[in-house]
């Protein structure tokens, strides 16, 4: 099965760009970024301090997810896909990622994920549940290319500048400001780049894609050709 490995930083449009190259190719798409905030979605309701290594361990240890969908995702049985993009549930989700305990258990469920070569369809037509088997898988986080695949066929780390990834995330959720988001964006950068464990940095054998000057059908087209060029 085919492996790409997606990594960049906060708003550098990983997730979007990554779930059209999976839907153009038939590919399973699996958003890491998502099960971090979930957690963190967890620890938030429970009120649990996010620095308390222990209890947020064991929130990671108890967290259910479910993939209904590319898009959706659903935690201990309910959808929390807008609940986990929150401005909150963001500020603190560095922390959480940043829990050597809550990165093993979600590293563990990440790499099963990427290997498993069947994607469950639940109510396809006229079945109950349907097996798509995928020739291929398109992962997004921070460590991706260097600790859960770095085995992957094909790593790329996306880059842009920091103002114009701000601005995108306001085009598309225009909450605050385009500065507020530019400087939470910054500061969770920081956060990733320069925690100890699996940090937010590119691998040697990574393609780094600039995308400030480029659409978001040129993205999608660049890491298309990347993977066909390697199948
Ligand atoms: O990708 P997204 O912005 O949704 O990720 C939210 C946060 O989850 C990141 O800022 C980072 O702290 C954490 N994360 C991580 N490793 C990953 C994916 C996300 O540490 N592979």
């Amino acid at each position: 099965m085919f492996k790409c490995a997606i990594d960049g930083g906060a708003a550098s449009g990983k997730s979007s760009t990554a779930r059209h190259v999976a839907r153009r190719l038939g590919f399973g798409y699996i958003d890491t970024g998502s099960m971090f905030r979930a957690v963190t979605l967890q620890v938030l309701r429970q009120q649990v301090d996010p620095k308390d290594k222990d209890k947020v361990m064991r929130i990671a240890q108890a967290t259910r997810l479910f993939y209904p969908s590319m898009d959706r995702v659903a935690l201990n049985g309910e959808d929390v896909t807008e609940a986990i993009r929150t401005p909150l549930v963001t500020r603190h989700t560095s922390s959480v990622a940043s829990n050597p305990g809550v990165r093993e258990v979600l590293a563990r469920l990440q790499r099963q994920m990427a290997n498993d070569t069947k994607q469950q369809f639940f109510k396809a037509e006229g079945y109950k549940r349907g097996f798509h088997f995928m020739p291929g898988v398109v992962m997004d986080g921070r460590d991706i290319g260097t600790v859960i695949l770095p085995d992957a066929d094909l790593k790329v780390f996306m880059v842009a500048d920091a103002w114009v990834r701000a601005e995108r995330r306001y085009k598309e959720h225009p909450q605050g400001s385009v500065q507020e988001i530019y400087e939470a964006l910054l500061e969770r950068d920081k956060a990733d780049t320069q925690r100890e464990i699996a940090p937010l940095t590119k691998a040697p054998d990574a393609i780094q894609l600039d995308t400030s000057r480029m659409q978001f059908e040129d993205q999608v087209k660049t890491i298309e050709d990347l993977i066909i060029e390697r199948i």
